[in-house]
């Protein structure tokens, strides 16, 4: 008999979670005004609003967490990260940060201003934040494939070169700071950019004298991917892939939450030593002094260890495997989700699900406090809400997926867990029919209104 799959770590520590009943989470939506960040995490059975900083630290990270150096200059701890990350990615230079949006933050002061344009593969809301309020644009040139959930594209984080190629043709060198590839791309459903579209892209932006960055939350899962779908790489191991997909980059921020395997944190690293010298300035004024950046010495120590754990393939194995897991029982149940399952999350099309609910009373929305009432797991809308209104006509922005999204918490949650989730979704799809009616919005702030947005039955 073949053995089946099991996990290659054992549980050292446990921590309780309360199963509520249907009545109270009715009663604790309305109190949240139907706003599911409203909620408390102690009135969460499953959380599922994110995989960023959720996840459980090794007992190897706990030890070197003990051995923290927290020396306001040249910290051991600051030693053992560069360390790690110049191992990992071959960048010298490290500037951490308190997490990856100051990365941004950081980088962005130095290389993006006022009319600038920086293309890249569906860009995080964060950064994209950060390149609009220095008055530039971000440009999407994703391959079309990516807005069809069902096409099984292996890449589907890949760059159309020809629209790259356009945005460098149409603008000066000048205006175009750096191509942007976010590994995994978050936006587009976790969804992995081949080794083969990286050297591309690094060929094309060579040609054209424009940097590229990565922004790589997720870059281990996307190394891993590379591993198990591009050929020619199934005998690499994850650290030799993540050494070339580094080696087409110039530079590269990171939310240490996701792939390095903490609670918080994020860092800049990279080759080019003027750019180091600038960045350093801003992270002297926005994070902290350049050795530490926002982060604890023993914060930096459990990085420079979850980053080695974190690209090794039999974790990874564990860890997407999972995700898949979820992604093929809810395919298995006929529920419409982001096809291929991406790396952290699973992406469900609300249209689909809830087809009598109309668009102006957000049906992803809908659907997530709906999977609330049943079980008690929270996930997040990635539909209208967050796309929120055009910032001159003041009307919503109707995105072409009404997506909810069940992200999966690193080492966290058993393939119980996972069962009880696929269950209670596929208990709401059963009455989806019955589901008519969505929500209004009572009160939203000006920008940004997803978090705070407070909401009615319509
Ligand atoms: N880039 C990507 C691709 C991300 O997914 C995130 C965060 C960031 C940058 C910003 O990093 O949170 O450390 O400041 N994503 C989280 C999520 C919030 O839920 O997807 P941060």
């Amino acid at each position: 008999m073949n053995l089946p799959y099991a996990e290659p770590f054992r549980i050292k520590m446990v921590e309780e979670i309360y199963q509520s009943t249907r009545a109270e989470r009715e009663q604790w939506l309305k109190e949240a005004n139907y706003n599911l960040f409203n909620l408390k995490s102690s009135q969460v059975f499953i959380d599922l609003l994110t995989d960023s900083g959720t996840g459980a630290m090794s007992d190897r990270q706990w030890g070197a967490l003990m051995t923290g150096d927290e020396s306001y200059a040249g910290s051991r701890s600051f030693e053992q990260l560069q360390n790690s990350v110049e191992k990992i990615t071959g960048f010298k230079y490290l500037l951490p940060t308190h997490q990856g949006r100051a990365a941004e933050n950081v980088l962005f002061s130095v290389l993006v201003k006022e009319g600038d344009v920086v293309p890249g593969n569906s860009h995080f809301d964060t950064t994209k934040g950060h390149i609009e309020f220095r008055k530039a644009h971000a440009i999407d040139c994703t391959i079309d494939e990516a807005f069809d959930i069902n096409n099984l594209h292996p890449f589907k984080g890949n760059i159309n070169l020809e629209k790259l190629e356009a945005v460098y043709k149409s603008h000066p060198k000048e205006s175009i700071p750096f191509c942007l590839i976010t590994i995994t791309c978050n936006s587009s459903g976790g969804q992995p950019v081949s080794l083969e579209n990286m050297k591309a892209v690094k060929a094309l932006s060579d040609q054209y004298g424009i940097p590229v960055f990565f922004d790589s939350a997720r870059f281990a899962e996307n190394a891993y991917f590379i591993k198990k779908r591009e050929q020619g790489q199934e005998n690499r191991s994850i650290k030799e892939i993540c050494k070339e997909i580094f080696s087409y980059g110039d530079g590269m921020t990171m939310s240490s939450k996701k792939d390095g395997l903490v609670n918080i944190g994020g860092f800049i690293a990279l080759n080019n030593e003027e750019i180091f010298r600038k960045a350093s300035n801003f992270t002297i004024i926005y994070e902290g002094f350049i050795t530490y950046g926002g982060m604890a010495g023993r914060d930096m120590a459990a990085l420079a260890v979850g980053l080695d754990e974190a690209t090794e393939f039999a974790y990874l194995e564990s860890r997407i495997s999972q995700v898949e897991y979820l992604g093929n029982k809810l395919i298995e149940y006929g529920i419409p989700v982001q096809k291929p399952i991406g790396g952290h999350a699973v992406f469900i099309d609300s249209l689909n699900f809830l087809p009598n609910v109309s668009r102006e009373e957000y049906p992803a929305q809908t659907l997530g406090l709906e999977i609330y009432k049943e079980a008690g797991i929270r996930t997040v809308e990635i539909g209208t809400l967050l796309a929120d209104r055009d910032p001159e006509t003041r009307q919503n922005r109707y995105p072409k997926l009404e997506l909810v999204r069940l992200a999966i918490p690193r080492r966290t949650y058993t393939n119980n867990h996972m069962d009880y989730i696929a269950a209670a979704i596929k208990n709401v799809y059963e009455r989806r029919e019955e589901i008519a009616k969505g929500y209004k919005i009572t009160w939203e702030p000006e920008i940004l209104r997803h978090f705070t947005v407070q909401l009615e039955k319509a």
